[in-house]
């Protein structure tokens, strides 16, 4: 009679449920795996075999069928070792296992028998306990992603000997999850560490609190690239349910350190501007997330923007726009969310010095040719411009310790707990989520802030979308000054981080 064990696989970042059926015949000695396995699955074969006998038990000489179900699921990856290798050893009497349908069952196995880590436990564990399973047999350095489930019971191990004989004794208690700490340390970047740049560090506040595209313009050697690493340290932290999104992501890319449970602090990306469309945005033959996705529920920093290919930027308009991206390959069709801030920094023309405290040595044909790279479509996704001026030696020798990040992250979660409240009906986190009708109900001026806008509205011939952009902009300011209604000078401090103030520099 056949046996069947539960396992699991993923596409995209959602788990499924998978069956493995082992059925063992006297005939010719084969073995082989069916039901829609590509190359990586079958080379399980050579692993299973290796394992079961340098583990110390016997490898049946006898005609083995593996059964991979759904049929019609393409399964691919290493995990399957583990189930196949218990399923010979159940076929040939070896142990024995009544109540396996109450677990799930996976792990890659060296040729020693050794588990190692896999991809993906994370869905796979919410996908088993949407699905009434609760039991999971995992290898050790899974053990953190797989226990840090509410409801989940993680047998974690690190060969298959123990397995076999935990299947047989039952000696031991589900893993315990340890709640990490937080890594902060003395050495850990601070918006303290800064000189000056009170209004650059002012204006990543404000895209901090309501979630908004901003772009740094200045000169070499100011400060660009090191505000934005610390931007992180100034947001709050994830919620479970955001936790959970982001490190479903980590987990199917692998990109969760060995014994990391939940990431719980937003989390950061930095491409190189030579990265590829399809580590941008995901994709590739086996259908894994790219940056953007990487930076769900946090930041994308793309630095030195201008430097990046030109196709590259324009793929990422759409997932800008979306919050999503949906990759369709022959491999399949899976969505990634990519619900990210944008930082972004660049110098303001090939020399790096105009409209700075330095001589600038580029023509204005050089300077346009040089800021064209930035296409309006990108442009008009930006929220808040900022130029970083280089220091002069008086403001460095005079400079007094700013604040630190945790009083700014104060404010900052201060105000996003107020737009949390104002949205709890919305589906919507943050005010630069708004739509039209949002705008109208949630960002109403005064007659005076109404009769500047109407000005600058006229003069500057503004699109709707800067004006939304305005209105969006001066409510994360009245939010972090606490104050249900926009006034002037919340209106006004928007209207500076709008480019065409300084239509010069871009
Ligand atoms: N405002 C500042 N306060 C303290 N240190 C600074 C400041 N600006 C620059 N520095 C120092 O200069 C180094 C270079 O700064 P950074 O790389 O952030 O400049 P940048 O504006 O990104 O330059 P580039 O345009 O060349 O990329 C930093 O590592 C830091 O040590
Ligand atoms: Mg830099
Ligand atoms: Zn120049």
């Amino acid at each position: 009679m056949a046996v069947k064990l539960n396992t699991s696989s993923f596409l995209g970042i959602e788990g499924s449920i998978v069956s493995v059926e082992v059925d063992i015949e006297r005939g010719l000695p084969s073995f082989n795996i069916v039901g829609l396995a590509d190359t990586s699955v079958k080379e399980s074969k050579e692993r299973v075999k290796a394992s079961i006998i340098n583990s110390g038990f016997e490898f049946p000489v006898k005609k083995i069928v593996v059964n991979l179900a759904p049929a019609d699921m393409k399964k691919a990856g290493s995990l399957f070792d583990l189930p196949i290798a218990i399923g010979i050893l159940i076929s040939t009497g070896q142990i024995k296992f009544y109540d396996w349908e109450k677990f799930l069952i996976l792990g890659e196995l060296s040729l020693s028998g050794n588990l190692n880590k896999v991809r993906g436990v994370l869905p796979i564990t919410l996908e088993g306990i949407k699905n009434h399973i609760k039991n999971f047999i995992v290898p050790l350095e899974n053990a953190e992603e797989c226990s840090s489930i509410k409801g989940s019971n993680c047998y974690a191990f690190e060969n298959l000997k123990q397995i076999v004989y935990f299947i047989k004794y039952r000696d031991l208690l589900p893993y315990k999850h340890k709640k990490m700490l937080s890594k902060s340390s003395h050495t850990s970047p601070d918006f303290s560490d800064v000189f000056g740049q009170e209004s650059c560090k002012r204006a990543l506040e404000v895209a901090a609190a309501g979630n908004h595209n901003i772009i740094m313009v200045g000169p070499p050697g100011s400060g660009k690239t090191m505000m934005a690493k610390r931007v992180p340290t100034i947001l709050p932290d994830l919620s479970y349910e955001k936790s959970l999104e982001v490190t479903k992501i980590y987990s199917v890319t692998g990109n969760l350190s060995i014994n990391e449970g939940l990431i719980t602090k937003p989390p950061f990306r930095n491409p190189h501007h030579t990265s590829t469309t399809i580590s941008l945005v995901g994709g590739g033959s086996n259908l894994m997330p790219g940056e953007i996705s990487l930076a769900h529920n946090g930041i994308l920093f793309l630095d030195e923007i201008l430097e990046f290919k030109k196709n590259v930027l324009e793929v990422l308009r759409q997932p800008l726009e979306e919050k999503k991206i949906i990759i369709n390959r022959a491999s399949g069709r899976v969505s990634f969310p990519c619900n990210f801030m944008t930082i972004m920094a660049t110098n303001p023309c090939p020399c790096g010095n105009f409209a700075s405290k330095k001589h600038c040595t580029c023509t204005e044909y050089e300077r346009r040719r040089y800021i064209s790279k930035l296409s309006s479509p990108i442009i008009d996704r930006i929220d808040l411009f900022t130029f970083v001026n280089s220091l002069d030696f008086k403001d460095i020798q005079n400079y007094k310790k700013s604040e630190f990040s945790k009083l700014i992250r104060e404010r900052v979660e201060r105000a996003r707990k107020i737009q949390k409240k104002r949205f709890k009906n919305q589906g919507i986190y943050c005010n630069s989520e708004m739509n039209s009708i949002l705008i109208k109900e949630y960002c109403k001026l005064n007659k005076k802030s109404t009769e500047i806008l109407e000005k600058v509205y006229s003069k500057y011939n503004l699109t709707t979308r800067a004006y939304s952009k305005i209105l969006k902009i001066s409510r994360t300011i009245a939010d972090l000054d606490n104050s249900a209604c926009i006034n002037e000078s919340h209106l006004i401090e928007a209207l500076c981080y709008r480019k065409f103030i300084n239509e010069d520099f871009i």
